[in-house]
């Protein structure tokens, strides 16, 4: 269980009272450490689109815990089946980008499909529930198949600090434990490898100079801040080692979405020779699209994100105007690195070179548009 001073914590969990959703209000980190309840579906779209949770496979267990308050929510109406199923698509359609979203939800319909309107509420919590230990097994696993990557390049360095760079938060706070990017950071540590990270802030709504750096600080791993554009420089003076990211969506053929920003590191890191992985379940792949620069839905989110900046001043937390009032912005909040780019996949099976057959080869049992 990863904590936060001394106290065990999940981004996500069930209060004990069984029917009320509990989140880390992650809009609030690091100033504050808040606790959300969520117990209608207007709260879960709400947390996911406002971002009080976010990261690929916790917007996925949101979404499954958001299937079974649709449940509850379906007793006593005229028709609950439709109710339930309006309320499953609504959840869908939350934020395009991630596609463990669509698959949290399915994942919990198919579970309840064709149980009676009681029986829905109870299978859907416990599949919810089950989702949720899975996604930390899984982050558990990229985080022993990704260590052998980060010790490899330490016994390189006749056990020098490792510099690994990341962008956004790809940590604990956006999964249930661990996180994908961070996973193998943790394992590193915990075996006392000496490692240090470069960790992106994350423009416009600083993922990483906000979270990544409070979840890493709160574990005791040596940690920087750096801007947004700083990666390159850092890697052609020899002080990047190996990137790791994560994904919100990831095609079977290699390409993968993830926040923007997340291209340039890739071409930085593919002129510097410097390797660059991304770490994911296997949640995250979009078995159905091919040519994730065409195919993949790229969100475009509020240009207040990026006019206004939000920090703490003298004790409080304001938001502050960055550009001329009268200026336009644009949002595009994730962009496409083309497999080409990538050094390999970490998934909960291992690693793998990040082309169609090799992640065919981990997933045999997963089938892409292509072979179907
Ligand atoms: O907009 P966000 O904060 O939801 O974007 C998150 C990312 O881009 C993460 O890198 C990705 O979801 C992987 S999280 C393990």
């Amino acid at each position: 269980m990863m904590k936060v001073d001394g106290k065990d914590m999940r981004p996500i969990w069930l209060h004990e009272d069984g029917q009320t959703v509990q989140v880390i209000d992650q809009r609030r980190l690091p100033h504050a450490l808040v606790v959300l309840d969520l117990k209608k579906v207007d709260e879960v779209i709400m947390a996911i689109q406002e971002m009080v949770v976010r990261g690929a496979p916790l917007i996925g267990v949101t979404a499954a815990y958001g299937v079974f308050i649709a449940a509850l929510n379906a007793l006593g109406r005229s028709d609950p089946a439709a109710f339930f199923n309006q309320e499953c698509d609504r959840i869908k359609a939350a934020r395009p980008t991630a596609i463990n979203l669509i698959w949290g939800v399915e994942r919990v319909a198919a579970a309840v499909n064709g149980l009676d309107d009681v029986s829905r509420i109870e299978t859907a919590r416990d599949e919810a529930g089950r989702i949720a230990e899975e996604e930390a097994e899984n982050c558990r696993l990229i985080g022993e198949h990704g260590l052998v990557i980060v010790e490899d390049i330490s016994k390189q360095k006749a056990g020098r600090t490792v510099n690994i760079l990341t962008h956004c938060n790809a940590g604990w706070l956006a999964c249930i434990e661990y996180g994908t990017a961070t996973a193998p950071m943790y394992a590193a540590f915990e075996r006392g490898v000496d490692i240090h990270i470069w960790v992106d802030e994350t423009r416009p709504l600083n993922q990483g100079a906000r979270l990544t750096a409070w979840e890493l600080g709160k574990h005791g791993i040596d940690h920087t801040i750096v801007t947004d554009n700083a990666g390159g420089h850092l890697m052609q003076h020899g002080m990047v080692d190996l990137v790791i990211v994560g994904t919100d969506r990831t095609t079977h053929t290699g390409d993968v979405a993830n926040k923007i920003g997340t291209y340039l590191k890739a071409l930085a890191a593919h002129d510097n020779q410097v390797p660059f992985y991304v770490a994911l379940p296997s949640s995250t792949f979009d078995w159905e699209l091919k040519d994730g620069l065409a195919d993949i839905p790229i969100e475009e989110r509020d240009p207040d994100e990026i006019r206004y900046v939000q920090g703490l001043y003298q004790g409080q937390v304001k938001k502050v105007m960055i550009s001329p009032e009268a200026s336009r912005a644009a949002n595009h909040a994730f962009d496409v690195t083309p497999a080409r780019l990538v050094t390999g996949f970490i998934t909960e099976r291992g690693v793998c070179k990040a082309n169609q057959a090799a992640i065919q080869g981990l997933f045999p049992e997963k089938t892409g548009s292509d072979n179907i």
